[in-house]
This record gives C-alpha cells, sequence and structure tokens, in this order.
C-alpha cells in the first residue's frame, strides 16, 4: 500500500519537516492533516532555509502535490502570506490544495487565544497565541467556519453573525476587550482572502482516494507530537488536535488500513516548548549546551525552547500508541561533543519505580528519571553517509535507544541539510 506517516514521538521540533522533505522526493501527494500555523518546520535545501508553518514541508519538492487536510485549522491570511513568500523564492504552490472541510481560523480566536493565556497568569499553558485552541472548540461546539463558507458569502455572513454574537460577549465582558465587526471580517475573508485561495480549495478526500486508487505515493505529515496530543499527551499542556497515527485517518480522511509505514521522528536528545511536565529536563549549562549546539529556538515564536536527555519511556509509549514501523532519529550530530550521555529508561516516584508513563499527571510532574549512562563519541559525524562513517559509541547509543524503544531506528539525522542523514537499512 503506498500511504506512509510520519509522526512525532516527542514534544515537538523533532525534525519532522526535514524528514518530510527527505522522502516527498519519492511522494505524488504529501498532506498535512491537523494542527494550524502553530506549527514551524525548518527545511534546509542546497544551504537555503526554508521555515514552512502551515503548508506541507512536501512543498520543496518538485514531484509532490501538496494538500492541507480536513483536519487542519487554517489562518488565510497566513496561508496567503506563506504561498507568497514561497513564490518569491522560486517554489510553485500552484501544486497546493486545500480542503473545503478545514476550518478557518478567525480573528477572534487569535484574541481569545491571546487574552484567556493572559488571564490564566500562572497556570497559563504557554500556546503559540495562533488561535489553534480557540479554533477547534468551536469546531467541536459546531459554530466553526470552513474553507469552503469562503466560496458562499452569503452562508459565511449568517455563520459569522452567530459566531460573532456570542464572541463579542466574551471578549467584552469576561475579557474587557472591544468587539469586533462582523463587516470588516467578512470585508477580509470574503474581498481580499476568498479570491487567493478559491483556485486550491478542493474535495481532497475524494482526489486523495483516487489516488490510491491510481497506486499513487502518499505521505501523511504531522505537526506537533504524541505528548502535545489531546488525548493522549500531557493534558492540559497540550495543543488541541490529534498528531498522533490515529489523527492521520481523521484528519485526510484515508482510512487505517490504507497506511502501510509510520515513521516516528525522535530527537537524539529531548526539547519541549511552553508548561508542561519534562522528567529529564536539564536546569544547568548541560541543558545549555543542547540548547545552543542545537539552536533550540522556536520557528514560530523565537521562544527558547527546554531541554534535557533522551526519555526512551516516553518514546516507548510514542511507539505503542503510533504504531510505529521505524524511527527516523535526528540531530544525533548535537551530541558530538559530550563526554557522556544519559538516557532515561524508568521513573522513580518515591520508593516505587515505573517502565511506563505513569497516567496520572501528578505522578508524572514530580517522578524523577532513572538514567543509564552511556560513552559520548568526541568527534564530529556531519559528514557521515554510511553506517560505517559513525563511530562505534555512536552507534551502541542507537542501539541502546532501539533496545529501550523496541522499534528499529532506519534513519539517523547528521546535520541540518536534506543530504546529512544515514540509512541504517
Ligand atoms: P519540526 O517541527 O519537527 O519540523 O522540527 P523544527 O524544524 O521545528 O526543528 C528541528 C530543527 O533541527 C530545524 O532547525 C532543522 O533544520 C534541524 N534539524 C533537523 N534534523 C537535524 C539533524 O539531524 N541535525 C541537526 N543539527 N539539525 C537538524
Ligand atoms: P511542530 O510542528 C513544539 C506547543 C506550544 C504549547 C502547546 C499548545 O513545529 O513540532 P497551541 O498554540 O498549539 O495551542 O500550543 O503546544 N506547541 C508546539 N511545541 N512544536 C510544535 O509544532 C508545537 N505546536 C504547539 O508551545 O506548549
Ligand atoms: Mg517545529
Amino acid at each position: 500500500m503506498p500511504v506512509k506517516l510520519v509522526v512525532g514521538t516527542q514534544w515537538g521540533d523533532e525534525g519532522k519537516g526535514k524528514l518530510t522533505d527527505l522522502m516527498a522526493s519519492q511522494c505524488d501527494y504529501v498532506v498535512r492533516y491537523q494542527g494550524g500555523h502553530n506549527a514551524g518546520h525548518t527545511v534546509v535545501v542546497d544551504g537555503k532555509s526554508f521555515a514552512l508553518s502551515l503548508i506541507p514541508s512536501g512543498i520543496l519538492s518538485e514531484r509532490a502535490t501538496c494538500v492541507i487536510g480536513n483536519g487542519v485549522v487554517v489562518e488565510p491570511g497566513v496561508l496567503i502570506r506563506e504561498m507568497e513568500s514561497l513564490e518569491a523564492r522560486g517554489v510553485d504552490t500552484g501544486r497546493l490544495l486545500v480542503s473545503g472541510s478545514a476550518h478557518l481560523i478567525m480573528p477572534y480566536h487569535l484574541e481569545i487565544d491571546k487574552v484567556s493565556e493572559r488571564y490564566l497568569g500562572k497556570n497559563a499553558l504557554g500556546t503559540t497565541k495562533r488561535g489553534i485552541g480557540p479554533a477547534y472548540a468551536d469546531k467541536a461546539s459546531r459554530i466553526g467556519l470552513r474553507v469552503q463558507d469562503l466560496l458562499d458569502p452569503k452562508i459565511f455572513r449568517e455563520k459569522l453573525d452567530v459566531a460573532l454574537r456570542e464572541k463579542n460577549l466574551l471578549l467584552s465582558k469576561a475579557y474587557n476587550r472591544l468587539p469586533l465587526s462582523a463587516k470588516e471580517i467578512s470585508e477580509r475573508y470574503l474581498d481580499e482572502y476568498a479570491p487567493k485561495i478559491a483556485p486550491h480549495i478542493a474535495d481532497t478526500v475524494n482526489i486523495l482516494h483516487l489516488a490510491i486508487a491510481a497506486g499513487k505515493e502518499i505521505l501523511l505529515e504531522g505537526a506537533q507530537a504524541t505528548f502535545l496530543d489531546l488525548d493522549h499527551g500531557t493534558y492540559p499542556f497540550v495543543t488541541s488536535s490529534s498528531p498522533t497515527a490515529g489523527g492521520a485517518s481523521t484528519g485526510s480522511g484515508i482510512g487505517p488500513r490504507n497506511i502501510d509505514t509510520i515513521v516516528g521522528i525522535a530527537k537524539a536528545y529531548l526539547t519541549r516548548v511552553g508548561a508542561g511536565p519534562f522528567p529529564t529536563e536539564l536546569k544547568d549549562e548541560t541543558g545549555d549546551k543542547l540548547i545552543e549546539i542545537g539552536v533550540e529556538f522556536g520557528t514560530v515564536t523565537g521562544r527558547r525552547r527546554r531541554a534535557g536527555w533522551f526519555d526512551a519511556v516516553l518514546v516507548r509509549q510514542a511507539a505503542n500508541i503510533n504504531s510505529l514501523s521505524e524511527i527516523a532519529l535526528t540531530k544525533l550530530d548535537v551530541l558530538d561533543t559530550f563526554e557522556t550521555l544519559k538516557v532515561c529508561v524508568g521513573y522513580r516516584d518515591g520508593s516505587a519505580t515505573l517502565d511506563s508513563v505513569p497516567y496520572h499527571q501528578s505522578v508524572f510532574h514530580r517522578v524523577e528519571p532513572i538514567y543509564e549512562e552511556l560513552e559520548g563519541w568526541m568527534t564530529p559525524i556531519t559528514g557521515a553517509t554510511k553506517p560505517a562513517d559513525l563511530p562505534s559509541a555512536a552507534r551502541k547509543y542507537i542501539d541502546f535507544l532501539e533496545t529501550h524503544v523496541g522499534v528499529p531506528i532506519a534513519t539517523v539525522g547528521v546535520g541540518p541539510s536534506r543530504d546529512q542523514f544515514v540509512s541504517l537499512r
């Protein structure tokens, strides 16, 4: 079967964009199935760096048609700006399709995301403030506007009026903000955005089914990651969509039996942006060193990421939740100058030891990691192109992770460029 899936196994920013770009050269379609412009994917091609947010990372491959699936939330202004900036750099965005069933991020979603975070104070989630949560909340409440509504001004205005009645009450009465104008929003969305987006709006579910029937290669590209998943992540410190493998089916309309390979992307250490538990976090100079060498600053918000050692318990859980076929281990080169490396193989909770992620958040907040120490390789691996180029300590580190996670590591990233990887198969 011709459908592959790329999914993050940690807390995001594992290098999904780079792997998607790499795999896209073999694909006819690359499909984003959830999230929105909270995602930030940096892809480096021929020394040129591209920061993608809403558009699938497959856009840099000339072969692939890129699809923004029904499960994505779309801020049309951002989409247009991203298309224009890619076009200005010579990337053809005529190959981009947007599902008519994807939901729109509206100006009040951005506003509510910002003010509700501020009102949460010390309990803030540290969202990207892109309106993601409020847009998915409206989808679930069945008062969301969809991409297809851009094609029907009458319906668009009617739905906007219904939604704004509630939103303006919330903004003015609860949050002490000025109400938003339906006229201004309609003008921007219908007059400015709709004509630019209309040529890309399509029945993507049917298009993908026809592609499957014709034996085309399809790649589903997850944004965010397993532990930011609304159900399986560290709730409430999660995003509002389903990045895990199950979400790939609902968010694209491709049934689970059509997906034959599920590639989990795991960073060789661990990072997280925003609030939430992180047992292996390093708040010392070792953490600073990971951040500095790994350039761990958000693509979207520029925020400094939190960093720590690889947590094998977490990735083992991700392997189960996503039915991973294989793992692509990224950023191994960032560990080139560490004399010793630690890997979390279990947790300690008082006198108890745990070998899986506890379901209770209070427990997960307080557990201490149980580490095993491995020797570093203390030599640059950025030029490695085949397994024999990797030092034996690096091979041991990879084998150790593979054993503890229980899924074969098929690819290892040794630098940000498209060609900086080693295939272990
Ligand atoms: P994504 O959100 O999962 O696509 O990941 P991001 O793009 O937000 O963050 C990953 C960062 O690591 C990007 O800047 C990539 O260019 C970079 N990167 C990806 N793979 C590697 C690798 O193997 N080595 C190094 N040094 N950088 C990498
Ligand atoms: P990529 O695709 C890392 C985090 C935010 C916050 C939480 C909720 O680049 O891996 P949201 O704005 O989604 O409501 O924020 O989720 N978050 C990410 N962290 N990488 C991402 O995407 C993220 N997208 C959201 O920092 O903690
Ligand atoms: Mg990212």
